[in-house]
């Protein structure tokens, strides 16, 4: 039986085939995740995987739609795995959002399911950190949630050189819009024109802009001008603050595929242009609104980071940490009639925190030596009889004997 195309198989290293995804590895990553949403003070949630479908359609924009899991459930509602953790966001927030001081600041790690053409960087299933600040309206938000992105990327061992985040404003190009003559009704078109620009030819582009009255030349100049707005200027000095200048620069081409962003707009890329997104975000000042009907209004802004991209990326610059998960203690059964009293020894250690490991059942000694050495363990401890246990550093070869109840501290 094989697994769906564009889903993953995890297993522990080291891993048996280059078609397999570490465990490790992405344990790893969740840890980095959390640990520096910690330090910045965003609490963890989860949410359903699977959700009305109504709450999916809402304001995600056709290019999600298209992609979703969705299906009639036994009980006859239209329903669909989460493709996004956004919506489900808002109306988490907007249901309680009376019970938390404000600005919430919130962290989740989903997993999320896309009907995707599978590429490299695109599977049909990922994991992604969802950090969100939600509340505030003032672009200082803005700065702490992208110095969050920024830190969070570091945490892994990249730095400037190795990513950058592109900065741009829905705002900055409403007003080129606007100012253009554009119709609001066509508004999101024009934003998608904008967001597949890099991807599309160039005499596609241009018919489909001029379809909506402008031409590629005015879209390119506005673009190389790249001049911040006054939001974007509050933003880059916020980070120069922190000293994190160098890890954005502003960047009209980026305008985000989603329809709910309704302001500053973000995408971390590789430097070397590479991979595709390694993650993307911004505001959507009325996306609570709309999901919890006119009942709550509330300013927001968050960031998505799939494992996907990122994986790929450390990989290829070698920040990969080597994961062998070693072992602390091998307790060695050399006698049979010492069992009862070894697995005793095994079970405090282990209450005591080790990790310990042991011939569950009887086997001679040499080969319960060569499982301890495979296992890396840093030490043996083998019962010399029911009073007494030998503990050996394996490293230093330094051998020691302790009463039963003194090895936990021995190994202390
Ligand atoms: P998104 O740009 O659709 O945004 O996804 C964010 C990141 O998730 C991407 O940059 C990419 O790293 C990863 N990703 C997306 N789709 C796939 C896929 N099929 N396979 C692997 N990785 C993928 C959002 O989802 C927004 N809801 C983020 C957000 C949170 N905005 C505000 N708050």
């Amino acid at each position: 039986m094989e697994r769906l195309p564009g889903f993953r198989d995890f297993y522990p290293e080291p891993l048996p085939h280059n078609d397999v995804w570490s465990a490790d590895a992405r344990q790893y990553i969740f840890d980095q995740w959390r640990e520096i949403a910690r330090r910045y003070g965003f609490r963890e949630y989860d949410g359903p995987p699977l959700e009305p479908l109504e709450l999916l359609t809402t304001k995600s924009g056709e290019e999600i739609i298209g992609q979703l899991y969705n299906f009639k459930d036994k009980g006859d509602r239209e329903v669909s795995l989460r493709p996004e953790m956004t919506p489900t966001l808002a109306r988490m927030v907007a249901a309680h959002e009376r019970n938390y001081k404000k600005p919430i600041k919130w962290f989740a790690i989903p997993q999320l399911f896309r009907y995707e053409r599978q590429q490299k960087g695109r599977l049909r299933e990922h994991f992604q950190l969802n950090a969100d600040l939600m509340g505030e309206l003032h672009p200082a938000a803005d700065a702490e949630l992208i110095a969050l992105l920024i830190d969070t990327l570091r945490a892994f061992g990249l730095n400037a050189e190795d990513f950058v985040i592109r900065l741009s404003s829905r705002n900055a190009w409403q007003e080129f819009f606007k100012n253009g003559g554009g119709d609001t009704l066509h508004e999101y078109a024009f934003f998608q024109i904008i967001d597949k620009l890099e991807r599309t030819p160039l005499d596609e582009s241009e018919k489909k802009l001029s379809a909506l009255g402008f031409t590629l030349a005015q879209v390119n100049t506005f673009i190389e001008a790249g001049k911040p707005t006054e939001e974007l200027e509050t933003i880059l000095h916020n980070l120069a603050a922190r000293g994190l200048k160098d890890f954005v620069k502003v960047d009209y081409q980026v305008i985000r595929g989603l329809a709910y962003y309704t302001g500053v707009v973000f995408e971390a890329f590789d430097r070397k242009g590479e991979f595709r997104a390694i993650a993307g975000g911004g505001r959507y000042n009325n996306l609570v609104k709309l999901i919890s009907g006119g009942k709550v209004d509330m300013p927001a802004l968050g960031f998505g980071m799939g494992d996907v991209v990122l994986l790929e990326l450390l990989k290829a610059r070698k920040l990969l940490p080597k994961f062998d998960a070693p072992m602390d203690v091998f307790v060695l059964i050399e006698d049979e009639a010492l069992r009862p009293v070894s697995l005793k020894l095994v079970h405090d250690l282990r209450a005591a925190g080790y990790a310990v490991e042991y011939p569950i059942t009887p086997a001679k000694p040499d080969k319960q030596f060569k499982r301890a050495q495979e296992l890396k363990v840093a030490h043996t401890a083998r019962l010399d009889n029911d009073a007494y246990v030998r503990i050996r550093d394996l490293k230093t070869r330094e051998e020691i004997v302790t009463g039963l109840a003194g090895a936990a501290n021995h190994l202390k």
